[in-house]
């Protein structure tokens, strides 16, 4: 398989983290690493709110996120940052709300519903091809934005049963944005200490905006579907209404089923959309993976739609994409919190000080991966090459590990089936995507390639 390097940020000589530092790269936590963050095994700075660590140690990884999740539990500036849009839901909560909440969540999203949910993800890929068709492919295409539609509209197909129309993508994107952009203004001001009014005003502004939208239709949804969803039904909306606490024979109430439905559409499709971008990005610049993976996916659908028992049949295309998540793990970094006085590595740690679980560095690490900023799909092919446990984590370890891992990996291989029978990508010449960390690992510009119709 092809090897290639993809884009990375040159890290600092030295880190300058501190505090006119955060403030100077708070638009790309990326830019404030320094080539030893890529070797330690334990960093720190600290803040005016705060003292933060870094943890790339494999075996306390495995401690904070595996073994002992209730002594670091998620930061409680994680909650507060996402709270106007998410209200209580398990994104962020700890302890026995989170308990009640992943319980329910896990009812509405199993590994049935996955299946059940599939015909809905194969008419949300079959409505992005024909938004390509419109599309002028003479001029580069701006796979982020396509992406960040399609998985956009398999979220919202996947909880309501219904297309996502493009008027609404638009007005639900341009709010998810900007209450984004707010709500980080606010995360960094906290950190800093510094006055919060105005970030605050216009981030609850957004989350009013989207929660309005959202709110309506579950509203609707509670008014008339009864007789628990029509026998339970596909979608998982569906599953949220018909959860029941298996401790307190609950169900979960309609604010409460908004703030699931807010939440699931917030980290279900811009870690996907981030993820099946630097995809495509690698495939344009990479035609001979392009090809095997092409032919890998007529091998095993050579008619054109993949069912659900052939996904488990994609072994490049699911190697390909661990690759891509290694390189560019949405989820940059995890906030846990110190709940006791303890030693780490000999640094000593004090309660409620906010420990870093980081992804992007763990990916890349000197000590754990050779060539690691080199892209080679082939490291997950091969099963002797498996990575060192706490070293690999894009999906989180442990009982917070990500809820949407399989409905994430089948839409990927979806999308990409779609795409990839139907165009060759080609990269743009010129074109080199910016990497930036914000809440997820994306391209600042955007990313281009064009696609060319197969004849
Ligand atoms: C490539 C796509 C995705 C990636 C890389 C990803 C990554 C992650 C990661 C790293 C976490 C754990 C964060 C932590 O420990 O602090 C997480 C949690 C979560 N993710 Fe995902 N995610 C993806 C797609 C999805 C999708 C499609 C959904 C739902 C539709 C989803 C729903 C959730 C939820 C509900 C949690 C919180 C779980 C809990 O704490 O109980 N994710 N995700």
């Amino acid at each position: 398989m092809p090897k290639f390097t993809p884009p990375i940020p040159t890290p600092l000589q030295k880190s300058k983290v501190g505090v006119l530092g955060f403030w100077r790269v708070a638009h790309s936590w990326i830019d404030a690493l320094s080539h030893k963050s890529y070797e330690m095994l334990l960093g720190h700075f600290w803040l005016p709110a705060m003292r933060v660590f870094i943890v790339n140690d494999p075996k306390w990884v495995e401690r904070i996120l595996v073994k002992e999740p209730a002594n670091y539990p998620k930061h409680r500036l994680m909650h507060e940052s996402l709270e106007p849009l998410i209200g209580s839901s398990p994104f962020t909560t700890n302890g026995a709300v989170w308990q009640r909440q992943r319980r329910m969540l896990d009812q509405a999203f199993g590994h049935a519903r996955l299946s059940l949910v599939f015909p809905l993800m194969q008419q949300a890929c079959h409505d992005m091809l024909l938004r390509f068709e419109q599309q002028d492919l003479g001029k580069p295409l701006d796979v982020d934005a396509a992406m960040t539609h399609v998985t956009a509209d398999i979220v919202y197909r996947t909880i309501f049963s219904a297309p996502l129309g493009e008027a609404e993508a638009a007005s639900l994107f341009a709010a998810f944005t900007r209450y984004q952009e707010f709500a980080q203004k606010v995360m960094v001001c906290k950190l800093l200490r510094l006055p919060v009014l105005w970030y605050d005003y216009r981030r609850r502004q957004y989350a009013a905006v989207i929660k309005a939208f959202l709110g309506e239709k579950v509203r609707r949804r509670f008014e008339f579907l009864t007789t628990c969803e029509e026998q339970n039904g596909a979608d998982i909306l569906s599953g949220l209404r018909c959860a029941i606490d298996p401790e307190d024979g609950a169900a979960l109430t309609e604010q409460e089923v908004l703030d699931q439905v807010c939440m699931l559409f917030l980290a279900g499709h811009e870690t996907s959309a981030s993820s099946l971008s630097w995809c495509l990005y690698v495939l344009g610049e990479a035609p001979e993976l392009q090809k095997q993976l092409v032919d890998e996916l007529l091998q095993v659908a050579p008619t054109g739609e993949l069912n659900f028992t052939e996904m488990r049949q994609l072994s490049v295309v699911a190697a390909m994409f661990r690759e891509v998540l290694r390189l560019y793990p949405p989820v940059g970094y995890f906030p846990r919190e110190a709940m006791q006085d303890q030693e780490i590595r000999g640094a000593k740690v004090k309660k409620g000080d906010a420990l870093l679980v980081f992804p992007w560095l763990l990916h890349r690490h000197r000590r754990w991966w050779r060539e690691p900023d080199v892209f080679n799909p082939e490291r997950f092919l091969n099963k002797d090459n498996a990575p060192v446990r706490g070293t690999y984590l894009p999906f989180g370890l442990g009982a917070r590990a990500c809820i949407g891992a399989g409905f994430a990996m089948q839409e990927a291989a979806l999308i990409l089936n779609a795409v990839m029978k139907n165009y060759d990508v080609l990269p743009v010449p010129g074109f080199e995507p910016q990497v930036v960390g914000r809440l997820t690992v994306r391209s600042a510009k955007g990313i281009q390639v064009m696609l060319k119709r197969k004849l």
